[in-house]
């Protein structure tokens, strides 16, 4: 029995953890949203000189919104809008939407929001 509880419960672990790392890590983000090399950017600014702690993000992660008004024109999708920005006012090289440093920026862009709603 013991050894029953102990496989299920090293499983749960695992399991958590790997959730914990699909959903993005906010702190990992947060570095990234302050890194003005973000994926190969050359401008020299990093998110946060435009969006200083989420500034105009504060709607981004709203449930149930369409459309995000990015860098450069409308765009149908979170990804979309970070990725333009990336592409345009960082210089950088766009993300894969579904990698593991842009659920981290979501993450963090998630997070600011949360800070900005208990104001
Ligand atoms: C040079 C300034 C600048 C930089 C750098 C910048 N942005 Fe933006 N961002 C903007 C502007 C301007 C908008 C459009 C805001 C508007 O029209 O309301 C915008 C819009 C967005 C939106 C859409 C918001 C919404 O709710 O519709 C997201 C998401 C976003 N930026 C994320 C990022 C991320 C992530 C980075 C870093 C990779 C970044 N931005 C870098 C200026 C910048």
């Amino acid at each position: 029995m013991k050894i029953i509880f102990r496989l299920l419960l090293i499983t749960a672990v695992i399991v958590l953890s790997a959730s914990a790392f699909a959903e993005g890590d906010l702190k990992r983000g947060k570095i990234l949203f302050n890194d003005p090399k973000l994926s190969g950017s050359s401008f020299g600014v990093s998110c946060n000189a435009c969006h200083p702690r989420g500034k105009g993000l504060e709607h981004a992660c709203s449930v149930g919104k369409t459309t995000w008004s990015s860098c450069s024109g409308e765009r149908n999708s979170l990804e979309d809008a970070i990725n333009t920005c990336i592409l345009t006012a960082n210089k950088g090289r766009p993300l894969d939407p579904q990698s593991q440093e842009m659920k981290d920026l979501i993450a963090y862009i998630k997070s600011l929001a949360k800070k900005e709603d208990k104001k």
